[in-house]
């Protein structure tokens, strides 16, 4: 079986990189976890990963001339760490190519509605203000196009008609804790589905 060795790139609060954390420290996820790569420096995940025992590194985007000498940066650092599966766990940026040829296939995210509907930002109360009944999380295989590349898992949720933008946000996020957990370890990185 291949040595799944996660990096994860963060951006914010890091509450689907600790539940990942918490699979592999109870022995219930076989994976390890390698480094946090964080572009901004007041995200409480940076602390999170820390306070876990994993490497936290800070790569702020304004520190380089280039965006591809930002992907240039975050690959070295990956690869440093002998990462081959890379989680984005709320990275708020776009990657190229610079980024995505260095680890084809092996970069996934997870996003706060049922894709191909509401990619982007706030997605959840695009699902509101849309008036949707189910609303969800997707895992997919990132690529060039903004939460855009084949899905690998999803789960959904009922929207009450109570619903704030919060209440279901907190619905959904107990679900994509548990969906990326469950779609690493269906992750077959020796046979890739793309
Ligand atoms: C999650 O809702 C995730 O789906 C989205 O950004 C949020 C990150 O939350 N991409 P956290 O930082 O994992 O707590």
């Amino acid at each position: 079986m291949f040595e799944k060795n996660i990096g994860f790139l963060v951006s914010g609060r890091g509450s689907n990189m600790a539940a990942i954390l918490d699979e592999i420290a109870s022995g219930r996820l076989a994976a390890e976890g390698r480094v946090a790569v964080c572009d901004n420096p007041g995200a409480p995940a940076l602390a999170l990963a820390a306070d876990r025992g994993l490497s936290a590194v800070l790569v702020e985007r304004k520190n380089f001339p280039r965006r591809r000498d930002f992907e240039e940066t975050l690959v070295r650092v990956l690869k440093e760490h002998g990462v081959n599966l890379v989680i984005l766990a709320g990275f708020m940026r776009l990657l190229g190519p610079p980024f995505l040829a260095a680890f084809p296939g092996r970069v996934i995210n997870i996003h706060p509605s049922l894709l191909p509907a509401f990619p982007g930002l706030e997605a959840q109360r695009q699902a509101l203000d849309h008036g949707v009944k189910i609303a969800g999380c997707t895992v997919h295989y990132v690529n060039e196009v903004m939460d855009g590349g084949p899905i690998i898992a999803q789960a959904a949720a009922a929207v009450e008609p109570d619903d704030t933008v919060e209440s279901l946000s907190a619905r959904i996020l107990a679900l994509e804790h548990r969906l990326l957990v469950q779609a690493i370890a269906g992750l077959d990185l020796e046979h890739q589905a793309i």
